[in-house]
């Protein structure tokens, strides 16, 4: 196996996205469940990186839940944002650790589909420009399609999230062949960033059952993972829930390592 694209033992780093925490307590309207605590506790249970998504409508995440979680969690913040003037503002005050570059439809119930890189190619550099200036890592959140990794590689970013959701779903609609297929393109994908000299993450629509194949490429540095994650606290506890994903990840580098030596 290539050196260069030995993996981590310990697979990729675990982003724990809390969106959800907070879409539970507008639900009421009042303070509880906090999705700040939600990110202490995650921290507790060996999450690697807290992942947010402050939308333009503000339906999950609200602004005082940035401001409480720049000043209370010590690890690094995983802000995804749209890429609007509001947003960028937002950002450089802030100056989360990472940004990453999602786009954003009001009806939408989640993020679906990637960024186009290549259709608002100057928007794009501009702003990783502006965000590297801020010393934000910026990673563009992009399907594994060629022609948008090359124009995510030429835009400046250094880093790429590949949108996992439609493999995450076939995996759960049982779908052994359209699963098998987007995973190929993932695999394609992650080894087409990589020699364009991107750090690969990947993320959505990721469950216990989905991650294994992601979290055992040599080449994945990171995996953001929210909804399933959340759900599965609501039986466990949410610094158990992470402890079984961080479990899960490692098992399966491990199986991977094991499996190239
Ligand atoms: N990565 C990105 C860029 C996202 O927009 C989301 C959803 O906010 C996730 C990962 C997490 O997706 P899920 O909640 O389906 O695990």
């Amino acid at each position: 196996m290539n050196p260069l694209v030995q993996p981590a033992p310990r697979g990729p780093l675990l982003g724990v996205n809390i969106d959800h925490v907070a879409t539970l307590r507008n639900a009421r309207g009042g303070s509880f469940p906090d999705p700040v605590q939600a990110a202490l506790h995650a921290l507790r249970g060996g999450a690697d990186i807290i992942t947010f998504h402050l939308r333009e409508d503000r339906r999950h995440i609200r602004d005082g839940d940035v401001q409480g979680l720049r000043e209370q969690v010590g690890a690094p913040l995983n802000f995804e944002s749209a890429l609007t003037p509001e947003m960028l503002d937002i950002i450089e005050r802030m100056r989360p650790q990472m940004v990453c570059l999602v786009p954003e439809r009001r009806q939408e119930l989640t993020t679906e589909g990637g960024l186009d890189v290549r259709g608002q190619f100057d928007r794009v550099r501009d702003a990783c420009a502006r965000l590297g200036a801020a010393a934000c890592r910026v990673s563009l959140f992009i399907e594994a399609d060629p022609a948008q990794i090359e124009a995510a590689a030429a835009s400046g970013a250094p880093c790429v999230e590949l949108h996992t959701g439609a493999f995450a779903n076939a995996v759960d609609a049982g779908d052994a062949e359209l699963a098998r297929r987007h995973l190929e393109r993932l695999r394609n994908g992650v080894a087409l960033a990589r020699a364009a000299g991107l750090q690969t993450n990947a993320g959505h629509g990721l469950n216990l059952q989905s991650t294994p194949p992601l979290a055992g490429m040599p080449e994945m540095r990171e995996l953001h993972i929210g909804h399933a994650l959340v759900g599965h606290a609501l039986f466990v506890g949410i610094e158990q829930a992470v402890r079984d994903f961080k479990a899960c990840i490692e098992k399966a580098a491990g199986a991977a390592l094991g499996a190239g030596r």
